[in-house]
This record gives structure tokens, sequence and C-alpha cells, in this order.
């Protein structure tokens, strides 16, 4: 992998993930085909009912980039084996049933239109074919066989009739070995099909990045933390836990501190609305993020900070102090190997007044209270690049 394909990907750092499909209509989460033991005609019926009249791509960006996300991953199939694009070796898909309409082109022609970068999710397993289901033991002859040959023809189609695509987001790979799935092979005819492509780590190899679920777990090498908003990647009508725009950028930032992404997650309902908590949500994670931008966009692990009151990232020579325990009006850090120059508050504008012994500094004359209520963000500025007084304290 070409370390540029990674640069765009590492300075977005946030972005936003959708998980839709029919399994949005009775909106119980989307492993309802399972979890309910669907007989697989049954839950084709679904099929005929998803016409997402309030389907517009455009709106989902326009949500995406008011919160400051940089890209956006559409399950183009999930494990139910339902795909929102038009395929050729199967008829589960959504321009042959009740849609009518290839979702992914509209999707894919509205990304290009307001330039968002986007990736497909792609579940390898598809639970029609029973040697895909998690429990039942591998057989030779069983049915993953032709699930596979169909995720081999439906990935080139994918890699294929779209134009180049920004990220491939595997999933769902049961039986758990990479050699059933062929996965080199794959991933050699993808990497062939579109050469600028990055490819996460789930069909079992390990290609370009880790994706911890639900868990901030940094990686030595790229990673992306994916999250829900609530408890459920599918929209699931009852789900109303939850977190709040403090919640999310807490781990944003968490993840930006550890050189990491943050990937989260919105459920659109069976018609393609985003729930509108969801949008709320975002809408005050959007406004922290234009007022502190640049302790995210590009940014990563600083070489110190204020441990005790929250994380730190750092970009060019700047560390930025994202911190989430307010001390008062005066912010104590050590283990500064550098001359601090400045200190401001991102969100006001205003400077501290700095005091500086060896590596440690108290930044004087702030507000006595939190100046932004998400999280208030100081960008410490230098000379040159930062320094820790101590390589020990990394
Ligand atoms: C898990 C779940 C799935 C979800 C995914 C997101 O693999 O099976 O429903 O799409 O995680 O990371």
């Amino acid at each position: 992998m070409k370390q540029s394909n990674l640069t765009w990907w590492q300075e977005a750092r946030f972005g936003m993930f959708i998980h839709w499909g029919v399994y949005s209509i009775p909106g119980r989460g989307e492993w309802l085909f399972y979890q309910e033991h669907f007989p697989v005609e049954e839950y084709a019926q679904l099929a005929q009912q998803f016409n997402p009249m309030h389907y517009d791509p455009h709106e989902w960006i326009a949500v995406a980039k008011d919160a400051g996300m940089k890209y956006i991953v559409l399950t183009t199939r999930h494990h139910d084996g339902f795909c929102l694009f038009d395929s050729k070796v199967s008829d589960f898909t959504a321009p042959k049933t009740g849609a009518g309409r290839d979702l992914i082109a509209e999707f894919v022609e509205a990304c290009r239109a307001e330039k968002m970068k986007f990736g497909f999710y792609y579940s390898l397993m598809d639970w029609r074919f029973p040697g895909t289901r998690p429990h039942l033991p591998v057989q030779p002859d069983s049915t993953y066989v032709s699930a596979v040959e169909q995720a081999h023809a439906q990935i080139r189609e994918l890699c294929t009739n779209y134009g180049p695509i920004d990220i491939l987001w595997y999933d769902g790979m049961h039986p758990g070995k990479p050699e059933l799935w062929r996965s080199e092979q794959l991933n050699a005819m993808v990497r062939q099909l579109q050469p600028n492509i990055l490819i996460n780590n789930r069909a079992g190899t390990p290609e370009d990045f880790g994706t911890p679920e639900n868990v901030i777990t940094p990686e030595s090498r790229p990673w992306e933390a994916c999250y829900t908003m609530n408890r459920t990647w599918g929209y699931a009508r009852y789900d109303r836990n939850y977190k709040s725009a403090i919640e999310i950028v807490r781990l944003l930032t968490t993840c930006v501190a550890e050189n990491g992404n943050l990937l989260l997650n919105i459920g659109p309902d069976g018609e393609g609305r985003f729930p509108i908590e969801s949008v709320e949500i975002l809408r005050h994670v959007g406004c922290w993020m234009r007022m502190n931008a640049e302790a995210i966009y590009g940014a990563g692990m600083a070489p110190f900070g204020a441990p005790a009151l929250g994380v730190a990232s750092r970009k060019g020579n700047n560390v930025y102090l994202l911190i989430q325990r307010w001390p008062g009006s005066t912010v104590p850090l050590a283990w500064c190997g550098s001359k601090v120059k400045s200190a401001r508050l991102l969100s006001t504008g205003q400077f501290a007044r700095i005091e500086q012994t060896g590596d440690r500094v108290w930044l004087h004359a702030l507000p006595e209270y939190p100046p932004d209520p998400i999280m208030s963000v100081i960008e410490l500025a230098f000379d040159g690049e930062p320094r820790a007084s101590s390589p020990a304290y990394c």
C-alpha cells in the first residue's frame, strides 16, 4: 500500500458509517434475519416492501459534512445478503425488488457531486447460505462455497461499475478462514481494479487498517474505531440510548490522540431517513468541530499533555490540550521539553498568561469555568517541533 493513499484518510480522522437495508423496515436491528430465525422466503418479502421514498443521499452527505465528517462508508450489503446495488449474480437486490433502483449508484453520484470520499461496506457472509451462518460447522461441501463465489463476483461488480472507490470495508467473514474465502486472491483483484483503494482487515488479511469495534484499542499501524451512536448498527425503533455530543467528541479526540480515526454509525429507517436524535446530536458535534478543527484534522499523537485533565493531539509545531476536566483559571502541564510561545483557547481566541519553569508549565488567566460545554481546547504554539523533556513520558 502506498502511503499517499492513506494520507487523506489519516488526515480526515472522522467518518460516517451507515447501516441500511431491508432490516431497517421492521426496525429491530440488522441481525433480525438470524436472531428471529426467519425462513429465507419470508425474509425475502421484506425486499418487496423496501421502497425508500425519503432516500436522498445529498441530505445524508449534508448531515455528515455539517458534523465535520470527511468520508462515508455505506453497507452495500449486510449479513442478510440483500444488495443495495445491481448484481448479475443475485436477485435479492434493490433494483430487482420493491425499490426498483440502484441505491448505491445514487449514493456514489451524490458523493461525487458533493466531493465526499466514500467507502463500500460488504459482508462476506450471507445468511441465505447456511454454510456462512455463525453457529454451523463448516462442511467441505457446504453452501459456503457458493457464497464465496458470489462474494468474489459481487466485489468485482462493485469495483467495476461505480468508478473509483475510496474504501472497501469488509465484514462478517464466516467461516473465519481467509483461505476459504480466497481473500488474497480477492484483494489482488480489488487492487488491480481500484489501484487507490484502502481495504480494511476484516477479510482476514492485514491490508491497510485495523477496525476495533465499539472499543478504542490503539494499534501501531493505521486504525479506525467504529462505534454505534446508540446501541445498534441498523435502525432500531426502540433504541433511544444515544451517546451525547460530549461522549462522541471524547471518543473522537481519544482516537486522534492515539493516531486513529473514528467511524461513527447512523442507522436510517426503512424510508431512508436518519433518526432525528442522531441528526440533532451530530449538529452539536459539528458546532464543536468548526471551532476546534485544527486539533483534529491532520493531527495525531502529542509528545506530552495534561493527562489528568484530558488527552492531547499535535499538528506541526502545535500541541492541543483537549480538556475534559477543566481545572479552573490555571491549567498545569508538565514534561514539556520545548518553550511554549503562546497558549490560546480555540473556542474564544483568548490567550493565557504563560509561566514556565523547566519542563513544568502553568497557563494562567483562563476562565474559572469550562469555556466550551463540550470540550475546551487550548492550542500551545512552539517555535519548532514540540518535544517531551523525557522520552520516558511517552
Ligand atoms: C459486526 C456486526 C455487524 C456490524 C459490524 C460493524 O460485525 O455483525 O452487524 O455491521 O460489526 O462493525
